[in-house]
């Protein structure tokens, strides 16, 4: 089994809507998914609630409890355990980082985000740590000149010192409309632009979780 978790110290960056993505996209792949939601937000459990069909299996947990979800998931034939976590709350967050194969790092291309990310980095790296950072909710650039914002996101996020996923996640009202009835944006639209950018991240992510 892989654990992956999805952190970020800012609110809003995207963690809930990329655990949910990685976790269907696993799903439909075949994969035995548990999402552990220890946001006492619980939104993923909240989108997963609101899904008609099949789908990953999720639970509400805490950081104190993960190490024995971990352990029972194993036992429970499970071969993904996707850990949304809260914003805040760093010993929470820190129980999740530690037991991951995998930490993906969700940052916005705004001043604040970056700020944040630069202890979240650090933290990942401490604790010797897979980390993957994926830029989200970029604005679309017009005519294939990437916004100003972008730039200087991609520029700066070298500083973290931690792997940059290759491709950016865009700014889409496609990632918004799925979740509220608990689905992917490719369930939702599969010839959709966020559902072919998400499934190339998707892809590279796996590449990842290789021993
Ligand atoms: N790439 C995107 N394009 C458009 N909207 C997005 C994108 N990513 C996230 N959002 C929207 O931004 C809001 C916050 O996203 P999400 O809940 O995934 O963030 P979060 O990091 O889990 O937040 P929190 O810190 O509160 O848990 C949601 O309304 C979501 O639909
Ligand atoms: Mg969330």
């Amino acid at each position: 089994m892989r654990t992956i978790s999805i952190m970020s110290r800012k609110g809003g960056s995207g963690k809930t809507t990329l655990t949910v993505h990685m976790a269907i996209n696993a799903y439909l792949r075949g994969e035995h998914v548990l999402i552990a939601d220890i946001d006492p937000q619980a939104s993923s459990a909240d989108v997963l609630k609101a899904r008609k069909i099949e789908g990953p299996g999720w639970t509400t947990s805490s950081g104190s409890k993960l190490f024995a979800l971990q352990t029972s998931s194993v036992r429970a034939g499970f071969s993904r355990l996707i850990i949304d976590t809260p914003p805040q709350n760093e010993d929470e967050i820190l129980q999740a980082v530690v037991l991951s194969d995998l930490v993906i790092l969700v940052v916005r291309p705004t001043f604040l985000d970056m700020a944040a990310a630069v202890r979240s980095a650090s933290i990942i790296r401490q604790l010797n740590r897979r980390g993957l950072i994926v830029l989200n909710q970029a604005p679309v650039g017009r005519e294939g000149i990437e916004p100003p914002q972008v730039v200087r996101a991609m520029e700066a996020l070298p500083l973290l010192n931690l792997p940059i996923a290759p491709v950016i996640i865009r700014s889409r009202a496609a990632y918004q409309t799925g979740l509220a009835t608990g689905r992917s944006a490719e369930e939702f639209d599969s010839k959709s632009t966020a559902a072919a950018e998400m499934g190339e991240l998707l892809a590279y992510i796996e590449t990842q979780l290789k021993p």
